[in-house]
């Protein structure tokens, strides 16, 4: 598999960070819309995200030519508030002016065997995405890709699968593959709070972690806070 090439931009604080990754989507929105037509982006779950999709609908953003995919689902029943969908329709889609049809919400229920092959069918119709947004828990989950649990980052892994006995819960999820999550323009990674130091410093430090398997050609745009950067334990000498 190839190298996993960063970029890691630091700021002040969460309020900066979220500035720069909405005016980076909506410039990534405007030069796909020109360039091909539409924008493929997919949402992550997840507290910093959640910010950023508010801020997202304060600036306006969306509209008849984007397209929304989701990097991983719990199974919950539809509308449940911890679902990932309900979380971004309420913090921006159903304002957004993006058609619902276009909102593809993955329909994570008491069989994610199926919602994964569903999933995975309805994205052969789609090429690379234009943008992957990604969280990582304290353990460097990304995702729905756990430690210990399969992340699909082989050439030729399915584009979506189930998940059983997430640590993190819900216990049941789909989400989708380190491979497919890599197939993008770009990818970027959100990560904030005090927190996410140790799994940031593992992960600099060359550890084999569910986000270290994302590759995407273009390489990964990590956007922290400086407490998540926290250069305590000299990260990257690991
Ligand atoms: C999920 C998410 C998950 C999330 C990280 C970060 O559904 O659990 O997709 O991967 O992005 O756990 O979440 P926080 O920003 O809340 O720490």
């Amino acid at each position: 598999m190839a190298e996993q090439s960063i970029r890691w931009h630091v700021f002040a604080d969460v309020y900066e960070l979220i500035s720069e990754a909405e005016s980076r989507i909506s410039r990534a929105a405007a030069e796909a819309i020109e360039n091909r037509g539409s924008f493929h982006i997919v949402l992550a779950g997840g507290t910093t995200p959640k910010s950023l999709y508010q801020r997202l609908a304060a600036a306006g953003a969306g509209g008849p030519a984007w397209h929304v995919w989701f990097g991983d689902e719990r199974c919950l029943p539809a509308g449940d508030s911890e679902r990932n969908e309900t979380m971004t329709r309420t913090a921006w889609l159903d304002e957004s002016g993006i058609p619902s049809e276009q909102i593809h919400g993955i329909l994570a229920g008491p069989d994610p065997r199926e919602a994964a092959r569903s999933y995975a069918a309805e994205l052969r119709e789609v090429g690379q995405f234009d943008l992957v947004l990604l969280g990582i828990g304290e353990d460097g989950h990304t995702a729905s890709l756990f430690p210990d649990h399969p992340a699909g980052g082989e050439p030729g892994s399915e584009s979506a699968i189930p998940v059983f006995d997430a640590p993190k819960p819900p216990p049941e999820r789909v989400s989708l593959t380190a491979r497919r999550l890599s197939d993008a323009r770009e990818v970027m990674v959100l990560v904030t709070g005090g927190g996410k130091a140790e799994a940031i410093r593992r992960w600099r430090g060359g550890e084999d972690l569910p986000v270290s398997r994302v590759r995407p050609a273009g390489g990964v745009d990590v956007f922290l806070d400086e407490e998540a950067m926290d250069s305590v334990g000299e990260p990257g000498q690991g």
